[in-house]
């Protein structure tokens, strides 16, 4: 496919308060509708379903939005500025492509596509029609994944040896894609944006218990190039909600709890093997130390991560949820899907291995 840049793109006029069309109005699209609703740097100017009954609920909270069952009518119309999609995974692509080549900036919900082909061919129009393309990656957003991202960063926790998260309740089970697509993209986010590196090998293990052929529960192996490893469990079948992350560095560890009132916790503890001062002396030196609890903002994501669209729409800034960052997360979610499909086998995450492009 060739894009050429569109002969005016170098001169393309940033809306100072962009206006902003939801379309997709089911479980996820009218939180996005509301938090837009209450932005000042961003106006929602229209929302859109195919379908009846979801459209008429989310229209009759804001009447001044245009409401319509067509995409189309999104797509023609000049005073919208840009869209954001809240459909399903498998629409993504078709719908992107189809908003970019209209010339609108277009938000997506993660994933950013179904397939590495697809985001990458997104990225490319995007890049050459100078529009924003930003995938949802909400937990970039969220106040203790912004803290942990800041402790890693500033060498506080020293190297990370490891990580490890469970994102695992009972329901709700997806009836169109595996719980790796669903819920995959937030611990693959979150991993990308706190150790600033795509892992270089997979491995994973699945099974589909309850809907034949769709996984409800994966447990995913990560080797980074740091040489930090990453375990994640996802599940969509479990006794009880849990959301919780351990990091442990060479300096300190900590747990993000998401579902508890201290959801960051830092332990100022370790062991480390001093040099042994005669052949065959092994001693190791355990440290516990403090447990700080640092308050956390309670500030919503959802709305700081539509401010950063806006911003980005307005001015031209890279959001923190880049396109590229949504690339690399789709990378790692196919790189899962060939490690199941090969039995468990430990799959180096590689874009140019064509074996994963055929995987989907
Ligand atoms: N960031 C997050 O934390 C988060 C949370 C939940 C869901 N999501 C994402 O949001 C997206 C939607 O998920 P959901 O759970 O709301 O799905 P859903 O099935 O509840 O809603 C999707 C809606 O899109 C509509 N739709 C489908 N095709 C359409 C089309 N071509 N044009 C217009 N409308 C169309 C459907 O009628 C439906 O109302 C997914 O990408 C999902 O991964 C993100």
């Amino acid at each position: 496919m060739t894009v050429g840049p569109r002969p005016d793109a170098a001169w393309r006029t940033r809306p100072e308060r962009p206006r902003l069309a939801v379309i997709g109005l089911g479980y996820w699209g009218p939180k996005i509708a509301r938090n837009i609703q209450e932005l000042e740097c961003g106006e929602l100017a229209a929302v859109c379903d195919t379908r009846e009954a979801s459209l008429a609920d989310v229209a009759r909270r804001y009447p001044a939005a245009r409401a319509t069952l067509s995409v189309e009518d999104i797509l023609d119309d000049p005073t919208i500025d840009a869209v954001v999609l809240a459909t399903p995974i498998g629409t993504h692509y078709a719908l992107a492509d189809a908003a970019l080549r209209a010339d609108k900036h277009v938000f997506v919900e993660k994933p950013l596509a179904a397939s590495s082909v697809e985001s990458g061919r997104l990225m490319e129009l995007a890049a050459a029609r100078d529009l924003v393309l930003m995938p949802g990656h909400t937990f970039l957003y969220s106040p203790p994944v912004l803290m942990i991202r800041d402790l890693i960063a500033s060498g506080e926790l020293g190297d990370i040896y490891f990580v490890s998260m469970s994102r695992v309740n009972l329901g709700l089970h997806q009836s169109d894609v595996s719980v790796a697509w669903d819920l995959g993209p937030h611990d693959f986010s979150i991993l990308r944006f706190w150790l600033g590196e795509t892992p270089e090998s997979i491995s994973a293990l699945s099974r589909a218990c309850v809907i034949p052929d769709m996984p409800d529960v994966a447990f995913i192996n990560m080797e980074f190039p740091s040489q930090t490893i990453a375990h994640v469990e996802l599940s969509w079948l479990a006794p009880s909600k849990l959301r919780r992350t351990t990091i442990v560095g060479a300096s300190k560890m900590v747990v993000y709890d998401d579902t508890s009132t201290e959801p960051v916790r830092i332990f100022d503890s370790g062991v480390s093997f001093p040099n042994p001062e005669s052949f065959g002396e092994f001693r190791l030196s355990y440290r516990t130390g403090d447990i700080v609890s640092p308050p956390v903002s309670a500030s919503e994501p959802l709305r700081a991560e539509m401010e950063d669209f806006c911003r980005a729409v307005s001015t031209g800034s890279t959001p923190v949820s880049s396109a590229a960052l949504g690339h690399e997360v789709v990378r790692m979610i196919e790189s899962t899907d060939l490690s199941l499909a090969r039995q468990g086998a430990r799959v180096e995450v590689d874009s140019d291995d064509p074996s994963l492009v055929a995987t989907n």
